[in-house]
C-alpha cells in the first residue's frame, strides 16, 4: 500500500470555535490542563489510543499520535466568537463543569483567550440574548467581518494553519432552501440577506472561502448543505457533521450493534433526558428541540436495517425526549427503556440510566476532531470526511450510501483509514489476520 503525502504538522494550529459555552470552554481548559501535565486528555483517541499495524504477530501496536503526523497540544492556539461569554474562564464557571480548583490552576491562561463578537441572530436561538454581537444588518458583509477575523487571528497568534468547530447553540430546525443548492445560489442570499440563512452557515462560508476546515458539533445543517458540499470541494478543504455523538446517542450506538450482532429483536426504545444546562435552556424551546430530535432518531433504523430484517426490526416505537431541568446543570441524566425480544419472541426489558456529564463527553471530541481535520488537510482531503462519523450523532455520507452509525463499524473506518493514508494494511480480523 502506497502512504499520502501528508505535510508536515509544522508551526501553530489554530482551534477557533464559534460558540465559546459549556463544550468549549471544557475542551480548552482540558487540553491546557494536558499539556501542564496536571491531567491526562482522558476519551480522547487522538492522544491515549494506539493501533495496531500489520499482524498480531509482529505486535506493532504504536499510540495513534506518534503513528500519523498530528498537531503535538503544545501548538493549538485557541480562539472563537460568542455572543454571551466574556473571556473562557468566565464561560467555564457560568457552565459549571470543571470545579474551582481545576480551573485555578489555569486560569490566567482561561481569562486571556477572549470571543471576538459573533455573528448572532436571534431568530434562530431565541431563548439567548446575545450582546457582543457584530452590529452588521447584511449577511454578506457580516461573511467578509468573519473572512477577516479569521485572517486576523492567524497573523496575531502566527499560526501555520487552522481549523474551525462548530461549538455553538443549537440553531431553530430548517429544511434546506432555495438559497442552499449552489455556492452562487447561497452567495446571491447573502447578498439579498435571505432569512433561510443563519449564522452558523455564514460561519461555514468564512471558513471555507478561508481554506479552514469546519466540523459540525451541533444538529444544525449547516455543512449538509449542498452549497457547502460544492464550495469544500472547489476550495479543496474537508469538512465533517453533524452533532457530537456523546451521552444517550453513544450508549445507543453501542448496545443497539450488540443486539444486531445476536439477531435479537427491538420492539421500542424510550430515550428521555433531562439537563440544566444552557443548551438544556436552548433545546427547551420546540424548534430548536426539532433540530436535536431529527438528529438523534435517524440511528436505530441506520444501525439495525429492518428493511433487511423486518422480523426483528420492522416495528420499533423510538421515542426522544429532552427536557430542561435546571437542578442538574451540565449533568445530564439519560433514561432509556429499551424493549428487546428473544427466541420465540419473548420480551425482555433493558433500563439503562446514564449519569453523564455532557461535556466532559464532548470535550475530546473537539479536540480529535480538531487534530483530524487538520490532519486530513494536510493529506490533501477535501469535502466529507466520512471517516470521522465515530464522533458524530448524524454522520455525513461522503457519496450516495447512508453514513455508518455502529460505533464499532465506525473506528474500524477511522482505524483503517489511518493505516492506508499511512501506507499500512489494513486489519480485517479475519482467522488469517
Ligand atoms: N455537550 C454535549 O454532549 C453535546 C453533544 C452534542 C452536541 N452538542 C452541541 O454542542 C453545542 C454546544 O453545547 P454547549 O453545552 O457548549 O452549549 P452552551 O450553551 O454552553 O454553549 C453554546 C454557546 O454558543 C453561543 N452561541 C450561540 N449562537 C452563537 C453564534 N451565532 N455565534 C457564536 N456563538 C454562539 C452561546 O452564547 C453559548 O455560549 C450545542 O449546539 C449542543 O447541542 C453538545
Amino acid at each position: 500500500m502506497t502512504a499520502r503525502t501528508i505535510a508536515p504538522a509544522t508551526g501553530r494550529l489554530g482551534v477557533l470555535t464559534p460558540g465559546m459555552g459549556a463544550v468549549a470552554s471544557t475542551f480548552i481548559a482540558g487540553v491546557i490542563a494536558a499539556r501542564k501535565g496536571l491531567k491526562p486528555p482522558i476519551g480522547s483517541v487522538s492522544q491515549m489510543a494506539n493501533i495496531r499495524l500489520g499482524t498480531r504477530e509482529e505486535g506493532r501496536n504504536p499510540l495513534i499520535r506518534e503513528f500519523v503526523p498530528l498537531a503535538d497540544l503544545n501548538d493549538l492556539v485557541f480562539g472563537g466568537w460568542d455572543p454571551l461569554s466574556a473571556n473562557v474562564l468566565e464561560a467555564a464557571e457560568t457552565a459549571g463543569v470543571l470545579d474551582s480548583t481545576d480551573l485555578a490552576s489555569i486560569s490566567n491562561e482561561l481569562e486571556a483567550i477572549v470571543p471576538m463578537d459573533a455573528v448572532f441572530d436571534r431568530r434562530w436561538v431565541s431563548k439567548l440574548d446575545g450582546v457582543r454581537v457584530k452590529k452588521i444588518e447584511s449577511k454578506w458583509d457580516q461573511a467578509m467581518a468573519l473572512i477577516d477575523d479569521i485572517a486576523r487571528f492567524k497573523a496575531e497568534n502566527d499560526c501555520d494553519r487552522l481549523v474551525m468547530v462548530w461549538c455553538g447553540s443549537t440553531e431553530a430546525y430548517q429544511e434546506p432552501s432555495d438559497c442552499h443548492a449552489t455556492v452562487a445560489s447561497f452567495e446571491q442570499g447573502l447578498r439579498d440577506n435571505d432569512a433561510n440563512i443563519s449564522p452558523s452557515q455564514i460561519y461555514a462560508y468564512a471558513a471555507l472561502q478561508s481554506d479552514v476546515p469546519y466540523a459540525n458539533g451541533a444538529p444544525n445543517l449547516t455543512v449538509d448543505l449542498d452549497c457547502m458540499i460544492e464550495l469544500s470541494k472547489s476550495r479543496g478543504v474537508p469538512i465533517a457533521g453533524k452533532d457530537f455523538k456523546t451521552g444517550q446517542t453513544l450508549m445507543k450506538t453501542m448496545l443497539a450493534p450488540g443486539f444486531k450482532a445476536r439477531m435479537l429483536g427491538l420492539r421500542g426504545w424510550y430515550s428521555t433526558n433531562i439537563l440544566g444546562n444552557r443548551d438544556g435552556e436552548v433545546l427547551d424551546d420546540p424548534e430548536n428541540f426539532k433540530s436535536k430530535e431529527v438528529s438523534k432518531l435517524g440511528v436505530l433504523d441506520a444501525i439495525l436495517q429492518p428493511e433487511v430484517y423486518p422480523d426483528l426490526y420492522g416495528n420499533i416505537d423510538h421515542v426522544v425526549r429532552i427536557n430542561y431541568y435546571p437542578p442538574r446543570g451540565d449533568n445530564k441524566e439519560g433514561w432509556d427503556a429499551i424493549d428487546i425480544f428473544g427466541w420465540l419472541g419473548y420480551p425482555m426489558q433493558i433500563k439503562v440510566d446514564f449519569m453523564c456529564r455532557d461535556s466532559i463527553l464532548a470535550a475530546p471530541i473537539v479536540l480529535d476532531l480538531a487534530l483530524f481535520m487538520d490532519l486530513a488537510a494536510r493529506a490533501g482531503a477535501s469535502g466529507v470526511q466520512e471517516w470521522l462519523s465515530f464522533y458524530l450523532k448524524a454522520p455525513q455520507a461522503a457519496g450516495a450510501t447512508p453514513a455508518e452509525h455502529d460505533l464499532f463499524i465506525q473506528q474500524t473506518k477511522l482505524k483503517n483509514t489511518l493505516r492506508e493514508w499511512m501506507g499500512e494494511q489494513p486489519v480485517t480480523h479475519s482467522e488469517a489476520g
